[in-house]
């Protein structure tokens, strides 16, 4: 895999560049309100911007191509970037602005089919392909896969370096611990499978802790679960999984909460978050640890519980490398000014979940 910092002035002056980017960020009223994946492309697009390239910038964002990228744009422009907004392949064909940011890319038919139509489309557009969009790069998309396959592709500043710290984590320095969140264990059985012979210690919280406490046959009344299948059973008496011992609950009264240990649990309870006695636990669990993972929220962060997540943070130990991956864990982070407590905090929730488990992603791999 080849890197833009290996390119000088030389090869990109008067080179067009067609860059993949992840612009996918949550937009309020027409307003970016989270901005850490289009800040952290900045250096690959000033990178580029400086040697001479005119860059042409596609994602996508949301789902299902509805949404537009417009205010992306705006939020550019308010850096004092000098950006043109395309919404037709045939105008970004033509335009001689240094900087374009193109169109909601999933508004086109065959991108997340990976019609070769399509790469070829965006391919005659550039010289170069950059790929800068980490979160993204395990979809098998056309702008993510197709078009490295037609083009001379490298990867941006800010993807070899969630490729180098991610690396980390699959040779780690021991002891290991993890620290899973959430509410599915679909996404992520297995990161589960693969990490928990590798190591020392795995906290679970969030609704993941609350599947594996009734899988033992304990109360958790209307807490949120997940289906117990029988791995999932045989998970929930593994001794290197820590489960909480004590959680905020509500009672039927939304306004009543309360702080309980597990085994007081009754059939109207619904946890929301650790209790202060877990929260203690996992802090100590972690302690020793030299390398620190940690993917999910471990309460119900969007309806303002917390404290469990904030609690964790704060115990991550200085000197230990840790890492945070996931969107909703990311966001709890933010909203409690903590972002700076991991050593690094991936871009990706998908996309990094899976480059753990298999060591890469297809939109790495169509790199080289
Ligand atoms: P990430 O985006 O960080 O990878 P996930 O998407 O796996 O995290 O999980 C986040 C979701 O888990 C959030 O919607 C959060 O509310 C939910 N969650 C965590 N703890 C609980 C709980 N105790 N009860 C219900 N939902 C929970
Ligand atoms: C993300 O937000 O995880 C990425 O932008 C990928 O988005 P997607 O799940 O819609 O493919
Ligand atoms: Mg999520």
């Amino acid at each position: 895999m080849k890197i833009i910092s290996s390119l000088s002035k030389k090869d990109l002056s008067g080179k067009k560049v067609l860059a993949r980017v992840d612009f996918n960020v949550p937009i309020r009223n027409g307003k970016v309100v989270e901005s850490m994946r289009i800040d952290e492309a900045l250096p690959t697009i000033k990178f580029l911007l400086k040697n001479g390239a005119q860059v042409i910038l596609v994602s996508h964002l949301g789902g299902d191509g509805q949404s537009s990228l417009r205010p992306v744009a705006k939020y550019l422009a308010g850096l004092k970037f000098k950006i043109k907004f395309i919404d037709d392949l045939e105008s970004i064909a033509k335009t001689k602005e240094p900087l374009v940011l193109f169109e909601n890319i999933r508004r086109l038919a065959g991108e997340q089919e990976n019609d070769s139509a399509l790469a070829k489309k965006l391919t005659d557009l550039a010289d170069l392909y950059v790929n800068e969009a980490f979160s993204v790069c395990h979809r098998q998309h056309a702008s993510v896969v197709g078009v490295p396959k037609f083009l001379p592709s490298y990867a941006g500043l800010r993807l070899a370096k969630e490729i180098a710290e991610l690396k980390k984590i699959d040779k780690p320095v021991s002891p290991l611990a993890i620290i899973l969140g959430g509410a599915k264990f679909k996404t992520k059985f297995p990161l589960l499978k693969k990490f928990l012979p590798k190591v020392e210690v795995m906290c679970v919280g969030g609704a993941l802790a609350n599947t594996l406490i009734k899988a033992r046959g304990q109360e958790v009344g209307v807490s949120l679960i997940d289906e117990i299948t029988p791995e999932i059973k045989k998970l929930a008496h593994d001794k290197k999984i820590i489960l909480p011992i004590d959680f905020v609950v509500v009672g039927r009264q939304k306004s009543e909460l309360v702080v309980k240990k597990v085994d007081e649990l009754s059939a109207k309870d619904k946890i929301v978050d650790l209790g202060p006695r877990t929260a203690k636990l996992f802090g100590e669990k972690i302690s020793d640890a030299k390398t620190i993972l940690w993917n999910g929220p471990l309460g119900l962060v969007e309806e303002g519980f917390i404290h469990g997540t904030i609690a964790m943070a704060r115990s991550l130990p200085k000197g230990t490398f840790s890492v945070l991956g996931g969107g909703d864990s990311v966001e709890a982070l933010r909203q409690a000014k903590l972002l700076k407590k991991p050593s690094f905090v991936s871009t990706g929730g998908g996309a990094m979940l899976e480059f753990l488990v298999t060591g890469s992603l297809p939109g790495i791999k169509a790199l080289s």
